[in-house]
């Protein structure tokens, strides 16, 4: 088993796919390392990978935004993405560049242990769900694995690009608060 430090320093010098080139940080992850419920988008745009942070730019505020209105914030959840390097302008990472990075995923998965994960997006969803996921008929569905239950909705940019989404993208979200609150009430 890999410790926190052991995976940090791990991700700090991998060279694993050609994202490393282009990188100024690997951008690992933020938040509460003990949390009951971990965000997952697909990688770091030009924000991200400047800071070393995930979700910084206008999604990130946005993503903000969708925490606090079921009363979540940073310091309370886990974010990261499916890669922890940015992909040139911003496309979407490769298949290969995501196979050489879910590991690490996995690992900070399994350091953290949470009950809820939630898919940012298709990228994320196809990753972690089911590989032909569709974020337009599937959104808002759980999906239960072993001790996790997975839910994916829109990816922030998506909703900045059209705004006619946030309505169904808020019904995903008091999903979210409704079953991250049966988990809290079930562990108590
Ligand atoms: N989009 C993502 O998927 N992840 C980030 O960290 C930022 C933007």
């Amino acid at each position: 088993m890999t410790t926190w430090e052991e995976l940090e320093e791990m991700c700090l010098n991998c060279r694993g796919c050609r994202l490393c080139e282009t990188r100024h940080n690997v951008v690992i992850g933020v938040g509460n390392k003990n949390a009951d419920i971990m965000f997952v988008g697909e990688g770091p745009g030009y924000h991200e990978d400047m800071q070393g942070e995930p979700f910084v730019g206008a999604a990130g505020q946005l993503l903000d935004k969708m925490l606090a209105a079921i009363g979540l914030d940073r310091q309370i959840v886990y974010i990261a993405n499916v890669v922890k390097c940015r992909p040139p302008n911003n496309r979407n990472p490769e298949q290969d560049e995501q196979d050489a990075c879910i590991n690490y995923l996995r690992w900070q998965y399994l350091l953290i242990r949470p009950k809820i994960i939630v898919c940012l997006g298709k990228i994320a969803a196809s990753a972690l769900i089911e590989p032909n996921f569709s974020i337009t008929r599937d959104h808002g569905k759980w999906y239960s694995k072993k001790d996790c239950d997975f839910i994916a909705t829109f990816h922030p940019s998506a909703l900045l690009r059209d705004e006619s989404k946030k309505r169904l993208a808020w019904e995903d979200l008091k999903k979210i608060k409704q079953k991250y609150d049966e988990t809290r009430t079930t562990n108590e």
